[in-house]
């Protein structure tokens, strides 16, 4: 269970990283360069929300059948003074947490704007800052390593 999980949740985050990274640039580069906003940029923000949402259920899962949580029992308070406890049980997961909750506000605020520029600046500000902090916060030595 624990296994199938992990694995899961460890192949998602190519698609999250690969569609936000797509979204985001994408957004940005059409907003610079003054373009039309068009069916096409509302199905990237689309796919880019619901594959990150279901990343987000995949961890929520993960988080409580992973061993790393038992951690909270046996360090108590320690898990904030012990670097790697600290980012896979509070950093990792709120961090990501506040990364899709961006997503979401920006796709919604930019479903409501009239105008091809207003559309697109929001989903390349949300979407932006939503994959720096992402990006931030992945245990990278476990991932790649
Ligand atoms: C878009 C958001 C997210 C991305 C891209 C992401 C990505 C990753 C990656 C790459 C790993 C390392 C996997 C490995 O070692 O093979 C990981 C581990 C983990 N993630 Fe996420 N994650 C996201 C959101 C979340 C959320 C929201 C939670 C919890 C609420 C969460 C909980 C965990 C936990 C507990 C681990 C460590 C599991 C273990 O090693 O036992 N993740 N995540």
């Amino acid at each position: 269970m624990y296994e199938t999980i992990l694995n899961l949740h460890s192949y998602w985050a190519y698609l999250v990283l690969f569609v936000l990274i797509l979204a985001a640039g994408n957004a940005l580069v059409k907003s610079f360069s003054g373009k039309e906003y068009s069916p096409k940029d509302f199905r990237i923000a689309l796919f880019t929300l619901i594959v990150s949402h279901i990343q987000l259920l995949i961890g929520l899962v993960l988080y409580f059948v992973s061993p790393r949580f038992d951690l909270w029992s046996e360090l108590g308070g320690g898990v904030m003074g012990n670097a790697i406890a600290r980012l896979y049980l509070v950093e990792h997961p709120l961090v990501n947490i506040i990364a899709i909750a961006l997503i979401t506000i920006g796709y919604s605020k930019h479903k409501k704007k009239l105008t091809s520029q207003a559309k697109l600046k929001v989903l390349a500000i949300f979407y932006s800052i939503a994959l720096v902090l992402l990006l931030s916060r992945i245990p990278w030595s476990t991932w790649m390593g």
